[in-house]
């Protein structure tokens, strides 16, 4: 993850998600209800899950990551912040067909699928297919194109700077992003701007939800 420091020999520290965290807490307290098993894929440091399952003491947090060596940073924070509502981080590989975990009424994944091939954010969506209860929400956080455009001169920037570094990597276009979604029988339900030209995206589960 691009700005990563760190503050521990096993906390790992990213400054974004420390700025980034009391906005999209807010916006998860109004979707994720009380009781709720939530799957964070891509949980990258930990500081998200470890905050997010604080602040919502009535949820059981799942985190998870693709990079098996991020697991002992995300197990640290829980335990730092203490907070009881953490499970054991598990390594999920979004791309992967095959997910090592139950049912859930959230997936939450920030900041994932625009620093990931296509194939990821294919993954996903059938993961939260799979994975996700009749009703149950998909979460999304990052910086999308809406209507093929991007939202600002800095996500211009920011999306030239993804490519250079990867070809296969770049800010989704939202469009797109819900075409897939829809076939995955995950319908859009709202999107909420956030600060610095982000947006939540919301998905809900329709049919029968996962096995
Ligand atoms: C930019 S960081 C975001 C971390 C955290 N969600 C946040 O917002 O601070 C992207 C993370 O995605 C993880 N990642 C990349 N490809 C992945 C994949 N296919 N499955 C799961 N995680 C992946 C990386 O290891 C990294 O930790």
């Amino acid at each position: 993850m691009s700005g990563r420091t760190w503050n521990s020999a096993v906390r790992h520290y990213a400054p974004a998600a420390e700025r980034n965290r009391g906005p999209i807490l807010e916006v998860l307290r109004r979707l994720v209800p009380d009781g709720a098993r939530v799957l964070e894929v891509a949980s990258g440091t930990g500081q998200h899950a470890a905050f997010f399952a604080a602040g919502l003491p009535a949820t059981r947090w799942q985190p998870s990551e693709g990079d098996p060596s991020a697991l002992a940073s995300i197990a640290a924070w829980a335990e730092s912040e203490g907070a009881s509502n953490v499970c054991a981080p598990v390594v999920v590989d979004a791309a992967s067909p095959d997910w090592p975990v139950g049912v859930f009424d959230v997936v939450y994944c920030s900041n994932l699928i625009h620093i990931a091939p296509w194939a990821c954010t294919l993954g996903l969506l059938r993961g939260a297919q799979r994975h996700l209860s009749p009703g149950g929400l998909l979460v999304l956080y990052g910086p999308f194109r809406v209507d093929g455009r991007h939202t600002s001169e800095s996500n211009v920037a920011f999306d030239r700077g993804l490519r250079a570094q990867d070809p296969r990597w770049g800010v989704r276009d939202l469009r797109e992003v819900e075409e897939i979604a829809a076939e995955r029988e995950l319908s859009f339900r709202e999107k909420v701007a956030m600060p610095a030209n982000n947006l939540v995206v919301v998905f809900e589960r329709g049919g029968d939800g996962a096995a």
